[in-house]
């Protein structure tokens, strides 16, 4: 396909507010993408925009260490490619060429959201879920033009991590495939083409594995600490896998951990964990709540 053919991204829509839509409306502002953010609430969406800032002005500092004001003065020029509104309606989904949803992992939640927005998008429109577990042709299950739906799968903290898992439905056209590429590539990231496959390529190898952790912990094998330094050390991973856990988030990893038992109830690599279950059901999120399997005060 020659590039233009491709769809021209320039407007891009970003739904949710937390880790994930944060750090990717981050690096779209970075890149020159004219980014709307929606949030639920104006208190999100002001924490988001504040985490925002805090990562351009860690790039400004880097990029110019010597000169506060053109350091100050990039950032600002940055944020102005930012809008943010509190409800679907208000956003310029018409307008967009790309809208990436990056809410909660709830099937029927996201499935709502397609649903929603499909008679809003634009003839050229894309939409993609950055969803971390779910099948793309389970989320787009109630969306009645598949062929503009992908999955862009991007890792936590997206403005540090290199890759992004583009995932190709069984129904996404070449040109919205090959379109996405381009974007993510303008993004700085190296893309992976993925089949629409549980857990794509990483999660599909790395939430066993830390499920396996869990589990390891709970058997009374080897505690949390010496799993992480383990991990870190012997396998030169930045993070053991307990904070790796705390840094997706529990809530996160037990949407996904259920999800997966529930479709496949025999498969020993995703039994649940009552350790998991149960730090959820305390609030105990992980780095986002401030405890975990570890603390973070
Ligand atoms: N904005 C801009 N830049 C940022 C940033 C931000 N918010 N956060 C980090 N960076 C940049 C830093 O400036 C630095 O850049 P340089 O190398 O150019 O200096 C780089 O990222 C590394 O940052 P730090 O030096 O502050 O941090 P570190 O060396 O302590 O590493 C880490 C922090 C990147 C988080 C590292 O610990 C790590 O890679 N951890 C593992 C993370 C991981 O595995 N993520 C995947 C989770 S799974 C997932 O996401 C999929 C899913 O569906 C669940
Ligand atoms: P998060 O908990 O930080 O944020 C979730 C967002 O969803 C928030 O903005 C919240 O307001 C919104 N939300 C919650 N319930 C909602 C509802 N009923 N309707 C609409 N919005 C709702 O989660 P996150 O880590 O940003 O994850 C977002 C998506 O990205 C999920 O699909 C997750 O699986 C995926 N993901 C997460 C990671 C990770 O490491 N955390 C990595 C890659 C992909």
């Amino acid at each position: 396909m020659v590039a233009s053919d491709l769809i021209e991204i320039e407007n891009v829509v970003i739904i949710g507010t937390g880790l994930m839509g944060t750090g990717i409306a981050q690096v779209a502002i970075e890149k020159g993408f004219a980014v709307t953010i929606v949030g639920r609430s104006q208190d999100k969406l002001t924490q988001s925009q504040s985490k925002i800032r805090n990562g351009l002005n860690r790039i400004a500092k880097k990029r110019f260490p010597d000169d506060a004001a053109t350091a100050e003065e990039f950032v600002e020029g940055l944020l102005d490619n930012l809008s943010l509104v509190k409800t679907i309606a208000e956003a310029p989904i018409e307008d967009a060429q790309l809208i990436i949803e990056a809410i909660v992992e709830n099937l029927k939640v996201k499935q709502k959201l397609l649903a929603d927005l499909e008679p809003r998008l634009a003839n050229n429109a894309i939409l993609c879920s950055n969803t971390s577990s779910f099948l793309l042709e389970d989320v787009s299950d109630k969306f009645n033009s598949p062929e503009r739906f992908a999955g862009l799968h991007f890792f936590n903290p997206v403005p540090a991590m290199k890759l992004c898992e583009v995932v190709k439905g069984g129904a996404t056209s070449d040109v919205v495939y090959d379109s996405l590429l381009a974007f993510v590539r303008k993004l700085g990231k190296t893309p992976v083409k993925c089949g629409d496959t549980p857990g794509f390529i990483v999660n599909r190898l790395l939430i066993p594995y830390l499920l396996e952790a869990i589990h390891m912990n709970e058997r009374g094998d080897a505690s949390k600490e010496d799993i992480d330094t383990a991990m870190k050390l012997g396998t030169g991973h930045p993070m053991g896998p307990f904070e790796l856990l705390d840094y997706i988030g529990l809530d996160t990893m037990k949407f996904v951990v259920d999800g997966w038992h529930q479709r496949y109830p025999d498969d020993p690599r995703f039994a649940p964990s009552e350790t998991l279950d149960a730090l959820v059901a305390e609030g105990k999120l992980g780095r986002k709540s401030g405890e975990g399997f570890l603390s973070h005060a």
